[in-house]
């Protein structure tokens, strides 16, 4: 048993799992067991998911305004507890506490003030068959809808997805990553306070395969909205079948991120190991640019300067303010990249930089010699068809890939069954025009990476999902068109 325990949120009420089951969660830095939180099943998703349904038809006659101002007092809610909620996701997931508290809580505050101004502005067509009749459509909430996501944004996807479900007036059971709860958990306890009704959010800690598969299962839910693996999603597919529930999801990625010869290289080099791999969460990131496509005539300056910026990389303690990169999550994940590395030299690779894992990291006699650490590692020498260039590492490790020129480019980005973000760096703007046409992925940036914003669409295309969190349109993903006739004869 943890030092601090965190509860489920159903109809309202804080509460244990009903079948007593907890689940530890560990403290990444250290690898120590540092609070509990409840393993609910299939029993505590009946009970959550009836919650909903009954908090449902009131809920549905809130008027659009009055949904927003629960919203936006939520936000600002969230807005007075974000140093608490950063410090407790830090601590269950690893991320530098600097850039949780300076990046990640404020743009959930502001998820959630984007989200409510679009409560009151969803409506339907009217459209015109003839004289005879008056033709229109309504958008409509689906009914109740859950949430799973998972562990390396628990703050930032928890905000992103329930304001969407929520401001298109429907009613959330939400599932989070058995690896990452408590700072949604912690979150949970704000509803109350903001005034929404018992059963509108419900949220059910504990495991993928009981209580996520009981929420895809569950014929009382209309829509299952995914963040995680690409073969976790394949299973979901699957379990919604029975129920043909409509499906969001927002899978894996093995990302390019493409440099020219023609770009400011100064930018594209920290654009690509620290703005793309290299980053504080340890490039657990499903838009990590763990490939780097590199154009021949440039790619040992470029490898570099990217060695120099992973070597500037400060692995450590993420409560430490010097700390520009956390640990990895969890023992399971932390034995999946180190086998990677492996892999890599097995495939013929290059280390270019990194390689070290655990407390060789951060010294064999530091309090945090227990934690998962990774050092920001770079191959070189790797070509398209290795396994590491194919394969979501899901780590702080990069492979640089040379080119020759655009087709080339093109075709070795295009060359994966993922399709969920690119970057491409380069002064030529027709050629930046092209590669935004050309590149099959949900996100390309140019001359910048990993930038994401809620007014703007986020998915993937392939088998990095389909569906959008953010925007108008994942509200609108959020609701179903009743189409009206009537009849004027
Ligand atoms: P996962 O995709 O299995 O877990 C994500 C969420 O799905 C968690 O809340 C989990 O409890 C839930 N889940 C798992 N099995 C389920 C099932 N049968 N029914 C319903 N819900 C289920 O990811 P996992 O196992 O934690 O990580 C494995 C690999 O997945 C990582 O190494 C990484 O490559 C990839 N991954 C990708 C993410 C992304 O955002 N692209 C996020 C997390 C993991
Ligand atoms: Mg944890």
């Amino acid at each position: 048993m943890g030092e601090v325990r965190y509860r489920n949120l159903v109809g309202g009420e804080a509460c244990d799992a009903r079948g007593g089951g907890t689940i530890d969660s560990v403290d990444p830095s250290t690898g120590a067991v540092w609070a509990s939180i409840p393993r609910g099943t299939a029993t505590d998703i009946d009970a959550a998911v009836a919650a909903a349904r009954a908090a449902l038809p009131a809920w549905k006659q809130v008027p659009p305004l009055q949904r927003a101002a629960l919203l936006r007092r939520y936000a600002e809610l969230l807005a007075g507890a974000s140093e608490e909620i950063a410090r407790i996701e830090c601590r269950d997931m690893g991320r530098p506490f600097r850039e949780l508290l300076a990046g990640d809580l404020p743009a959930c505050v502001q998820m959630w003030h984007f989200h409510a101004g679009i409560c009151d502005k969803l409506h339907g067509d009217t459209v015109d068959v003839g004289f005879t009749s008056f033709n229109f459509t309504r958008r409509e909430p689906i009914g109740v809808i859950g949430v799973i996501i998972p562990w390396n944004s628990p703050m930032s996807l928890f905000s992103a997805k329930v304001a969407a479900v929520l401001a298109a007036g429907n009613c959330v059971v939400l599932k989070p990553a058995e690896q990452a709860s408590c700072s949604v958990l912690a979150a949970a306890e704000l509803f109350a306070q903001a005034g929404f009704p018992p059963g509108v959010v419900n949220v059910v800690a504990g495991l993928g395969e009981e209580a996520g598969d009981a929420l895809v299962r569950h014929p009382g839910v209309g829509r299952v909205t995914f963040t995680g693996s690409t073969d976790t999603g394949r299973i979901i597919h699957a379990a919604a079948a029975d129920t043909l529930k409509q499906l969001g999801f927002e899978l894996g990625g093995k990302s390019p991120n493409i440099v020219f010869a023609d770009a400011d290289l100064d930018a594209a080099a920290a654009g690509v190991s620290t703005g793309g791999v290299f980053t504080g969460g340890a490039g657990q990131s499903c838009i990590a640019g763990s490939r780097i496509l590199v154009q021949a005539s440039v790619h040992d300056e470029l490898v570099d300067r990217i060695v120099e910026h992973a070597r500037g990389v400060v692995v450590g303690d993420p409560f430490d303010a010097a700390t520009t990169m956390g640990p990895i999550v969890s023992d399971v994940q932390f034995e999946r990249v180190r086998s990677y590395l492996s892999i890599a030299e097995k495939e013929g690779a290059t280390l270019a930089t990194g390689g070290r894992t655990g407390a060789e990291v951060v010294g064999l006699d530091s309090s945090h010699a227990g934690g998962y650490w990774v050092e920001p590692t770079l191959f070189t020498g790797c070509d398209n068809t290795m396994r590491v260039c194919r394969e979501e590492i899901f780590g702080p490790v990069a492979c640089v890939i040379p080119f020759d020129d655009d087709d080339d480019a093109l075709a070795i980005a295009n060359d994966t069954s993922y399709g969920l973000a690119a970057g491409v760096w380069t002064r030529d703007l027709a050629r930046a025009h092209r590669f935004v046409r050309d590149i099959e992925a949900g996100n390309v940036w140019v001359n910048a990476y990993r930038r994401i914003h809620w007014a703007l669409p986020f998915g993937g295309v392939k088998d990095s999902g389909h569906g959008r969190d953010s925007g108008i349109e994942s509200v609108l993903e959020n609701t179903q068109l009743k189409t009206a006739w009537i009849d004027l004869a």
